[in-house]
């Protein structure tokens, strides 16, 4: 079941004002696709993307970057700092992406994706990736159970090893 917890306007103000920026975490993520995969990338979503401090890191590497949130008070902080105009930004659950199947080059989530029900997300993140495209879960802990068709055990033995 989904977590519900930073949905209010002061939790949204004390968020955009609080959190650190992960450069090297993106940094970190274009390296492993640009050796893993194209050079050119089309489209990056940011699911859980709160007020938008690690989706406008995306920028650069992406022709569109589109953060998502199931919180319209996170969201009204987002422009709220200087935003690319390669990026934007829509309201909408982790566990139904407003994208076409085989769209989407990255799903990245920054310090959300033990909020959703990830059965749920993953499975979302799976039918907008582009075959070969990348998830991304960024966290300070990977301390949390993946379960997915037959990768599931794959899945945690990443998560344990990072
Ligand atoms: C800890 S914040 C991280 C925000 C941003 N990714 C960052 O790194 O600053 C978690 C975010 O996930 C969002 N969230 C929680 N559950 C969600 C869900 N089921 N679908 C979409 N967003 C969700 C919250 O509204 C919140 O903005």
């Amino acid at each position: 079941m989904a977590v519900r917890l930073f949905e209010g306007k002061k939790h949204a103000a004390a968020y955009l004002q609080y959190r650190v920026s992960p450069t090297e975490l993106i940094n970190t993520i274009m390296n492993y696709m640009e050796k893993k995969t194209l050079k050119h990338f089309n489209l990056a979503v940011d699911v859980g993307c709160g007020s938008g401090q690690g989706t406008v890191l995306l920028a650069p590497y992406f022709t569109k970057v589109v953060g998502t949130d199931i919180s319209p008070a996170q969201l009204e902080m987002a422009p709220a700092k200087s935003n690319p105009p390669n990026v934007s930004y829509r309201q909408s659950p982790a566990e139904e992406l407003p994208f076409a199947s085989g769209e989407v080059d990255l799903v990245a989530a920054m310090t959300a994706a033990h909020w959703f029900d990830r059965q749920q997300f993953l499975q979302e993140a799976d039918r907008v990736l582009r075959p070969g495209g990348c998830l991304a879960l960024v966290s300070y802990t990977m301390d949390m159970e993946l379960e997915y068709r037959d990768v599931s055990n794959r899945l945690n033995d990443i998560c344990k090893e990072v």
